[in-house]
């Protein structure tokens, strides 16, 4: 293989996804095999070397932890054998969200998860990462990142498969994906008020029925986790007078019960990207993320810690 040569390989569920970037010329595709011993502890293994490349790892992490310390396994032993700069791709990336104290003594695994990723890896590509007291990955990430905006292929989606739509977000934080999507969409928006009791009790408020009679409903969010935040949303929505709803996300975490949540609340379609494997990831980000490694050029030696010409 060619010094510097770029190179993609997903990790277990990622498998998929990094072979879709591999369609865009420029980009290589590597195997490496991941599994489980007996007692649930990581196996790892390149099956093609990744010496002398330029390797963006495509991991999958929800469920969260079993991804990352694959990555991590996965990283180290591409770097024993001689891969000169070793990214990570972590189309959702996880631990955003508890991004300070809410209680007295709570841990800020945000804060934790970042600095362990920055001492593995030498840059970082994500799509829709879960900002919100943080304003930029670079507050607590030290290597170079670079953060994707899916709007372009949800919007497309939700062009192609609604009709006369209203897009809908749940609080305040969606403002920033809402608006860009609808604009693109060139449909109207409005954005919710919540308020969370429990991650399992959520309620947002404000909908008006002037906002969706007769309008097709598209409720959309980063992330649909235990499904209550769009869960009443829809049938808010439905229960306003929208002629269907359909909950958008970008990143399907789909904790147990989630999907029959949302089926229950009268959700038409329940749909996500391809950051998360699953039934509902029918929106692809897999080219812009290969453009996003492609126009990471080094600026000077490549190797560890060199930059990744990425921006956060
Ligand atoms: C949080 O603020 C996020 O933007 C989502 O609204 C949240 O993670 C959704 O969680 P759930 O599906 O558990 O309501």
């Amino acid at each position: 293989m060619a010094t510097g040569h770029l190179v993609v390989a997903g990790l277990g569920k990622a498998a998929g996804l990094a072979a879709r970037m591999a369609r865009v010329p420029g980009i290589g595709l590597l195997a490496v095999e991941t599994r489980r011993f007996p007692d649930g502890e990581c196996y790892a293994r390149w099956l093609q070397s990744p010496g002398g490349a330029r390797l963006w790892l495509v991991g999958q992490f929800a469920p969260p932890d079993a991804g990352l310390l694959e990555a991590l396994i996965a990283a180290d032993a591409a770097r024993e054998q001689g891969a000169g700069f070793v990214g990570l791709v972590a189309p959702y990336l996880p631990y955003l969200r508890q991004d300070r104290q809410f209680k007295p003594g709570e841990a800020v695994s945000s804060r934790t998860v970042a600095a362990v990723l920055s001492r593995h890896f030498d840059g970082l590509v994500t799509v829709d990462p879960h900002l919100h007291r943080y304003k930029s990955l670079s507050e607590i990430y030290s290597i170079p990142s670079r953060v994707l905006h899916a709007v372009g292929p949800l919007a497309g989606w939700i062009t192609a498969r609604t009709s006369n739509p209203v897009l809908i977000g749940p609080d305040s934080e969606s403002r920033q994906w809402v608006s860009r999507v609808a604009a693109l969409c060139k449909a109207p928006f409005t954005v919710m008020r919540k308020k969370r009791v429990s991650s399992v009790e959520v309620h947002s408020s404000g909908l008006r029925a002037a906002d969706v009679r007769g309008r097709e409903a598209v409720v959309l969010d980063d992330i649909i986790s235990s499904g209550h935040t769009m869960a009443g949303v829809v049938e808010a929505a439905l229960h306003l007078g929208a002629r269907k709803a359909f909950a958008v996300g970008v990143h399907g975490l789909f904790a147990p019960g989630a999907r029959k949540l949302l089926k229950q609340a009268g959700a038409a379609a329940v749909v996500t990207c391809n950051t998360v494997p699953g039934p509902t990831a029918k929106v692809d980000v897999s080219e812009l993320l290969a453009e996003a490694v492609l126009q990471d050029q080094p600026r000077a030696a490549t190797g560890r810690r060199a930059r990744a010409g990425c921006t956060t």
